[in-house]
């Protein structure tokens, strides 16, 4: 299965993919992730990703492209893969398409995770990362059950990302409304859309997911 998680930053795509790929056995291929590692690493696309991110604008198709090609050639993504932030416009949408024909697959659903944008504000302001694990915490939402402890691996170093502060934030919602909402009609008119209620709490998110996959098997 070719699964698709849309939603503006904040929804909580990347709390629902780990918690997917841990229950259906999917591997979780987020962009957002590939690019903060490549501009990490310091490599040429993550030189030129660095400061885009920072102005919280979308990085170039072309680099995105490249970047989501190379890792869903990897053997492992054969199980199945959920795309967490990809694809973010009709040209990704479009080269996505492309792809998977080449191996014979196509996309088996776009869930669209509904939201409004002032609660996005909130999410985004409070989240934090264990360093060890990549497990994902919200000070109010999702705290850690003891404070600075990750729940899963005990480390103790938690980090913040760089373009997780108001300003940019809004941005970031300004790009998906104009960029990546035409994706709805764009899946829509493809009958491949499905729409959860992305306000409920984390677990009543997980549960409509679980169900709309279950149905897809
Ligand atoms: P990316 O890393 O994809 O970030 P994003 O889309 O802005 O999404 P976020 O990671 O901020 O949010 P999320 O939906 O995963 O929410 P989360 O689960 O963490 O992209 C970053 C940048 O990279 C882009 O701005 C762009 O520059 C570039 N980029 C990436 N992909 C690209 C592409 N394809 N093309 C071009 N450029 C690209 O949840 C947020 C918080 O809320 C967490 O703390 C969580 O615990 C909490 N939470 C989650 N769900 C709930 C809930 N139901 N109730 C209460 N709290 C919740
Ligand atoms: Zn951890």
């Amino acid at each position: 299965a070719v699964l698709i998680l849309l939603g503006p930053p904040g929804a909580g795509k990347g709390t629902q993919a780990r918690k997917l790929e841990q229950e259906f056995g999917l591997v979780q291929l987020s962009t957002g992730d590939m690019l903060r590692a490549a501009v990490a690493a310091g490599t040429e696309a993550g030189k030129q990703a660095k400061s885009v991110m920072e102005a919280g604008q979308l990085v170039s198709d072309e680099i995105v492209i490249a970047i989501l090609r190379e890792r869903m050639d990897g053997p492992d993504c054969r199980r199945g893969v959920i795309l967490d932030g990809f694809p973010r416009t009709t040209v990704q949408a479009e080269a996505l398409d492309a792809m998977l024909a080449e191996s014979g697959q196509s996309v088996s659903a776009a869930i669209s995770l509904e939201v409004e944008d002032e609660a996005m504000i909130e999410r985004i302001s409070g989240r934090f990362t264990c360093a060890t694990c990549g497990e994902g915490y919200h000070d109010s939402f999702k705290p850690t059950r003891v404070p600075g402890v990750c729940d899963k691996c005990g480390g103790t170093e938690m980090i913040r990302r760089a373009d997780d502060n108001a300003e940019t934030v809004a941005s970031r919602l300004a790009a998906y409304h104009e960029q990546t909402e035409p994706l709805i009609r764009y899946y829509g008119d493809r009958g491949l859309l499905k729409s959860v209620d992305a306000m409920q709490g984390i677990e009543a998110v997980t549960r409509d997911l679980d169900a709309i996959v279950r149905d897809l098997a």
